[in-house]
């Protein structure tokens, strides 16, 4: 113990004259995780390349891996370092999501900071810093201002994941535009993302690798589960990972720009994104970490109780079925006037706090197809049947808020050019969200969706939306790497292949074991706007051929599940007409105290519980692939001697995703801390229960869970 302390107070100076650059370091510099299972070694290879290895609770998790930058017009930085001093430090503090899967979060890290600087000439000098935690590791490179160098132009980042074992992975492939690929679940020798090219139903794609986009996850023979990542993605290019299927070694390949000729271009000093690794003996673990968010910085814009976390519906699946159209060309507009006013009073009357309107701007007709977007939309023309400020009056009278829609076509220009107008448009409106998309190949020519250029893209919009109080969900966008800590109004995202793929997917849209993937895949990452809430899976007469690969209880499970403080009933509102079902969308909570993630497998199930933010109340959802299963829910978690009436929405006994998928039964019981539920989940089914607590006579009245 006492020596812990001394290492902590005391910073360590290792004198490079005791290595040559040819012999290996001796002893390495060892972190422990706060909690002593994990650690982290930093050494010098004989070569002189800083490398580290990543041990869990004696399980060589990453072997020896080594670190550089691979520079343009410069030498690559990456041998003939010697380590010029060494820091750690502890840190446990907490702190508060504005909004969130709850409310506190526990931050609590050791660091090792090395100083390394090249023995031979140009001499240049850099830090590693590494972030251990319980449940993962961060580590990132840091250049400081030198002399001589103004800036650094990246061709390649040459950071490596040393694989200790061929794992079970859960993968997609390393895309520079878009992330809605289908989960593959391979050996990592198996993964071939070059065989991924070809795909049928995206609008952009580019797979120039064999590579993964992350998170990516593991699972070890011994049963451990892995996650690589990235946190706190600034003014950088997103990082992909290349796979060397023989060595089992995982490269970071950034993401380029044929534009430009490099990957990164920054002016000294800076340093690059997290990389981060997270670790747990179990799949439920991976979803209880917290590393991606608290790798970021604190929140930058203070108080935010402008933004709201709410459910909302709105004139969108429509579109995506063919009832509605976008443009107005078509004879079948979906946003006119009054059909938004059909929307807005569902919502009032249905506890929904929200309504988005696509399609209301000029423009759509030259949207899909056309090579040149530049300047198409503007953001601020309503088609000649959307009276804009009516609707949002008559929203502002029925109590319910306007999402606005800004599909950018992937023209970035065009919206930076554009942002003030459509901003301020907004603020005169009373308008506090958006949601924008980039659908199509970006403009100009070169660039990717997650480049560097592109995320400074993304980053701006955030930026320019703050501080009008607008918050973003943004469509095909970067993927989330926890920036919403620092900016709180990137509420949600899409960054997945979301709802939409059921309605118009040639390949018969999301398989049944697709959430119980993406729930420790993409979730991992933050917020996803999936759209549930179909009620009527099968989409006849609309698309004959198509359907929701679920059943309707795991529509309702993924409210809770699938965390996003903005959660959509995706359905025509018609359909939810007469279903006893959809009081548990106007009853589920979209902001949390806490959440228990009670079990799961990846690919397989995971059952959630969450309470609701300021309230007593609890919702816990519980999905399945295609495999039926009856999984145990001990609620355990509720306030001890409290009574709690629990309405269980559960798949009825025949139901089956394909054969049966609305079959639905709905159940009320009394039940306590001590009650565990047996839930049965059907085929790609799923079960779905609102805990609220009841006392007295209405108590009474339940029959007691049968235990
Ligand atoms: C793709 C988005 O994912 C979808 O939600 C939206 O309706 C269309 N783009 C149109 O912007
Ligand atoms: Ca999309």
């Amino acid at each position: 113990m006492r020596q812990t302390i001394l290492l902590l107070l005391l910073p360590l100076l290792y004198l490079s004259s005791c290595q040559s650059a040819d012999e290996p370091s001796n002893e390495p510099l060892r972190l422990s995780s706060p909690d002593g299972q994990a650690e982290l070694q930093f050494l010098l290879t004989a070569n002189g390349s800083a490398a580290y290895r990543l041990i869990y609770q004696d399980e060589v998790l990453i072997d020896t891996s080594t670190l550089g930058m691979d520079l343009q017009d410069a030498p690559k930085l990456q041998q003939g370092l010697e380590i010029v001093s060494s820091d750690e430090r502890s840190v446990s503090d907490t702190w508060e999501m504005p909004w969130g899967e709850q409310r506190s979060v526990a931050n609590n890290y050791r660091e090792l900071a090395v100083a390394l600087q090249e023995t031979p000439n140009p001499k240049r000098s850099f830090r590693m810093v590494f972030r251990l935690y319980d449940d993962g590791l961060g580590f990132r490179y840091e250049f400081p201002e030198q002399e001589g160098i103004a800036e650094f132009v990246i061709a390649e980042e040459l950071t490596q994941f040393q694989l200790t074992g061929d794992h079970e992975s859960w993968w997609i492939p390393g895309d520079w535009d878009i992330y809605e690929h289908l989960y593959n679940e391979t050996r990592v020798s198996e993964i071939d993302a070059i065989s991924k090219r070809d795909h049928p139903n995206l609008a952009q794609t580019t797979i120039p690798n064999n590579a993964v986009n992350t998170p990516v996850t593991m699972r070890t023979a011994s049963g451990l589960h892995l996650s690589f990542h990235e946190a706190d993605l600034t003014d950088y290019a997103g990082m992909t990972l290349g796979v060397d299927t023989s060595s089992l070694l995982l490269s970071s390949t950034l993401v380029g720009s044929d534009r430009l000729g490099y990957k990164v271009k920054r002016m000294l000093p800076f340093h690059t994104p997290w990389r981060t690794i997270q670790f747990s003996e179990n799949a439920a673990g991976l979803i209880d970490s917290k590393l991606i968010v608290n790798l970021n910085e604190p929140n930058q814009l203070g108080d935010l109780s402008w933004f709201k976390p709410t459910k909302y519906v709105g004139i969108w699946w429509e579109m995506h079925l063919g009832k509605s159209s976008w443009d107005m060309a078509s004879g079948k507009h979906g946003a006119t006037t009054e059909n938004a006013k059909r929307y807005i009073d569902f919502a009032a009357a249905n506890n929904i706090g929200a309504v988005l309107v696509e399609g209301w701007n000029t423009g759509w007709e030259h949207w899909i197809g056309f090579e040149d977007r530049e300047g198409v939309f503007d953001f601020v023309t309503p088609y000649e049947d959307y009276d804009l400020e009516e609707v949002v009056r008559y929203a502002k009278e029925k109590g319910v808020e306007i999402i606005m829609h800004h599909e950018t076509s992937a023209a970035p220009r065009t919206y930076e050019a554009q942002l003030d107008t459509a901003y301020r448009l907004m603020d005169r409106l009373g308008i506090h969200a958006v949601k924008t998309g980039y659908v199509g190949k970006i403009i100009p020519a070169g660039e990717y969706h997650h480049g560097q250029w592109m995320v400074n893209h993304y980053r701006k919009v955030l930026e320019k939306a703050a501080e009008h109080q607008v918050a973003v969900n943004a469509h095909e966008p970067i993927k989330a790497t926890g920036i919403r800590r620092t900016f709180p109004n990137a509420v949600s995202r899409e960054g997945l292949r979301g709802q939409e793929f059921n309605a118009w997917s040639v390949e018969g849209g999301n398989p049944p074991s697709h959430l119980p993937t993406v729930a420790f895949t993409r979730m991992l990452a933050g917020p996803i706007d999936f759209t549930p809430g179909i009620f009527k899976i099968k989409l006849q007469p609309y698309k004959e051929e198509s359907q929701v690969n679920t059943t309707l209880a795991q529509q309702l499970a993924l409210y809770v599940v699938i965390y996003s403080p903005v959660q959509m009933a995706a359905d025509l509102i018609e359909h939810y007409k007469g279903q006893p079902a959809f009081q548990f969308i106007r009853d589920v909570a979209v902001d949390w105290e806490q959440s228990k993630v009670l079990n799961g497998e990846v690919g397989d199930y995971v059952t959630i519980a969450r309470q609701e933010r300021g309230s007593d109340n609890w919702f816990l959802g519980s999905i399945t692939d295609e495999n039926p299963r009856q999984l145990e829910a001990a609620l355990g978690f509720l306030p001890e001697g409290q009574t709690y009436h629990a309405r269980i929405y559960r798949d009825a006994d025949a139901a089956h995703w394909d054969n049966n998928p609305t079959a639905i039964t709905i159940e009320d019981y009394r039940v306590d801390s001590g009650t565990t539920l047996q839930l049965k989940l059907a085929a790609g089914g799923g079960a779905a229960v609102s805990l609220m607590p009841v006392e007295g006579e209405a108590a009474e009245k339940l029959a007691p869970y049968p235990n």
